[in-house]
């Protein structure tokens, strides 16, 4: 199932995501004793995890929550382009959010080592499970997770979950990202649809075009997932 729901701005969006990712990991956690979540890079989702932080961190017990990022840049992760470390200086900040299990990536070695590596990582830890709850940005051309239009990674198909990424056009070049393969196996994807810049790809994705945020839906919803669209009014523009 598909659903979009409607915000004034970027913030009311970070505040709804806040909220459902607190509804969806302890539903996760009462059904199953624990969660496993798939964090975003990007602007928009960093101010949710900040919103989180502040106003509902106390209501998980955030051991029991095991985080993965979607995709990641491959640079150090104390470096300022590490999704990451960005997301974890926000989460080790906070008494109850620093509790959360993670699955770090090793940024050491080609990024073909690095993504296999964690392709492994991931596999493990999901084992005969599903994602309970995937955050996913998108790009002004498209994009979402390191999946660009027309790149090798998002064309090509791929029976591995984490799959390494050449030749970025949004700098840096070099990533590795969950694949499509992936989202099969997904139960709950919140996209932060966000911004100006977003709204002509955006619309091209309603319309069910092939930009990697459009397939990535379809892929979740297909297998079962629910999706969940966050539009801020300037990404949903005029109607
Ligand atoms: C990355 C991100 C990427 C991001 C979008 C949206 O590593 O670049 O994972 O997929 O989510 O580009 O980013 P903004 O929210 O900053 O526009």
């Amino acid at each position: 199932m598909s659903e979009i729901r409607n915000y004034d701005d970027v913030n009311e969006v970070a505040e709804a995501a806040a909220e459902n990712a607190v509804e969806i990991l302890s539903l996760a956690i009462e059904s199953s004793g624990s969660a496993i979540w798939v964090l975003a890079g990007g602007s928009s989702p960093m101010l949710a995890y900040k919103k989180l932080a502040k106003n509902y961190a106390d209501l998980i017990d955030w051991s029991l929550v095991t985080v993965v990022i979607g995709d990641e840049r491959l640079v150090p992760l104390d470096h300022k382009d590490s999704n990451w470390g960005a997301i974890m200086r926000v989460f080790d900040d906070n008494p109850y959010l620093s509790k959360v299990a993670r699955v770090i990536p090793d940024v050491t070695g080609s990024v073909e080592q690095v993504a296999s590596e964690y392709n492994r990582m991931v596999r493990q830890l999901v084992a005969d499970k599903r994602f309970d709850l995937v955050w996913l940005g998108v790009g002004e051309d498209g994009h979402t997770l390191s999946l660009f239009p027309g790149n090798a990674a998002f064309v090509e198909p791929n029976e591995d979950w984490v799959i390494p990424v050449h030749d970025s056009p949004k700098p840096p070049s070099e990533r590795f990202t969950l694949s499509l393969k992936a989202l099969e196996y997904v139960t709950e994807l919140v996209i932060f649809a966000v911004g100006a810049s977003k709204r002509d790809a955006l619309r091209e994705a309603r319309l069910k075009g092939r930009l990697p945020i459009a397939v990535a839906a379809n892929v979740v919803e297909s297998y079962g997932g629910e999706v969940r669209w966050l539009y801020d009014d300037a990404a949903w523009g005029e109607e």
